[in-house]
């Protein structure tokens, strides 16, 4: 027989066994870091399930609150909300964003009563949940996004959701400037320790389009001259050096697992938390294959969420928080 050389180096020996393993992980989830984001809708007795997300409901107020308060008590970290006015109340401006009884700052408001400072409330600060046309932003006379319009009702938002109790407001809407404009509203209006989690990089992803079923969004066109191309990659720094010029407290990539390249480079270049969101389309992947026994569920959503914390990403939006809090004991 050939005497072939013998490996000099074997790395199979720290993976020998689990305890080995586990001593050498150099990367670790935590319940803590993990974020819950919640849809709570109007006008409905009972949460309704979303179709395209199995296991994922819209919240009633009650309800809202209940799995808010499971989060919590299973180690999750944080809770993103998500308001689904009825279409009624839906119009051009977006106003049912702005009341303070509407369904996304009530919902605020009773998540803060019940839960006070007992987890890091989130809110969802955009415009196409309550608008008719389902853009992020106003439109005008010849059809497109009006940037600067749309950041005086942005400040608007920010102050009421502020008063209805979250402690981080989240501007998605991918208006140059929001960011600063958001802050100085906050600070204007008292607000000052009210945090600003900026989503720094949000592609125009097809992966969206089960969240558009969960918030009952009527979109007409798309979104792409606003979001960012998913063929582009600097740009991506070009977004975080503003938000964090304009006063970024974190800063969110989105979505999360085809763009992990993005992710890591912002973690490299930002110094402050990192955020990335495991989107609708994200978790509808997972629960397609899981349900048709092509893929193991929980396995998938351990390793995507490993791989997304192992690009960089320090706090982790995904729809399976909960789930994922009690798999880790927490
Ligand atoms: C905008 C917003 C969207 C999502 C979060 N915030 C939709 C969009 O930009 O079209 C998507 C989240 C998901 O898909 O889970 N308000």
């Amino acid at each position: 027989m050939t005497a072939y050389p013998r490996p000099h180096e074997r790395p199979r020996r720290l993976r020998t066994t689990p305890a080995l393993r586990r001593l050498v992980a150099q990367t670790r989830l935590h319940p803590a870091e993990l974020v819950l984001p919640v849809f709570v809708r109007d006008g409905i007795e009972e949460p309704q399930p979303i179709g395209s997300m199995p296991g994922v409901v819209q919240h009633t107020p009650t309800s809202l609150v209940a799995a808010a308060r499971e989060a919590v008590d299973a180690g999750v970290g944080g809770i993103m909300v998500f308001g689904v006015p009825r279409p009624q109340d839906k119009d051009a401006g977006g106003s049912a964003g702005l009341d303070p009884d509407g369904v996304l700052n009530a919902g605020l408001r009773a998540l803060r009563t019940e839960l006070g400072d007992d987890t890091v409330i989130m809110s969802d600060l955009c415009l196409d949940e309550f608008t008719d046309h389902g853009h992020c932003g106003l439109v005008d006379d010849a059809g497109r996004v009006d940037n600067d319009a749309t950041l005086e009702v942005y400040a608007e938002m920010a102050v009421a959701q502020a008063r209805a109790g979250a402690h981080v407001v989240g501007p998605s809407g991918m208006m140059d400037g929001q960011v600063q404009v958001v802050r100085e509203a906050l600070d204007a209006a008292g607000h000052r320790d009210v945090a600003v989690l900026a989503y720094t990089a949000k592609y125009a992803s097809g992966c969206y389009g089960p969240f558009r079923e969960a918030v009952a969004s009527t979109l007409e066109g798309d979104r792409s001259t606003y979001q960012q191309d998913p063929a582009n990659r600097t740009e991506s720094l070009r977004e975080l050096r503003l938000d964090l010029e304009q006063g970024a407290d974190m800063v969110m990539v989105k979505p999360a697992l085809p763009y992990l390249d993005i992710l890591s480079d912002v973690a490299a270049e930002a110094d402050v938390p990192v955020a990335a969101y495991q989107v609708s389309g994200e978790y509808a992947m997972i629960e397609a294959a899981a349900s048709q026994g092509l893929l193991d569920r929980d396995r998938m959503v351990m390793e995507t969420l490993t791989s997304i914390r192992r690009a960089g990403a320090q706090i982790l939006l995904t729809y399976y928080a909960t789930r994922v809090a009690r798999l880790l004991g927490g």
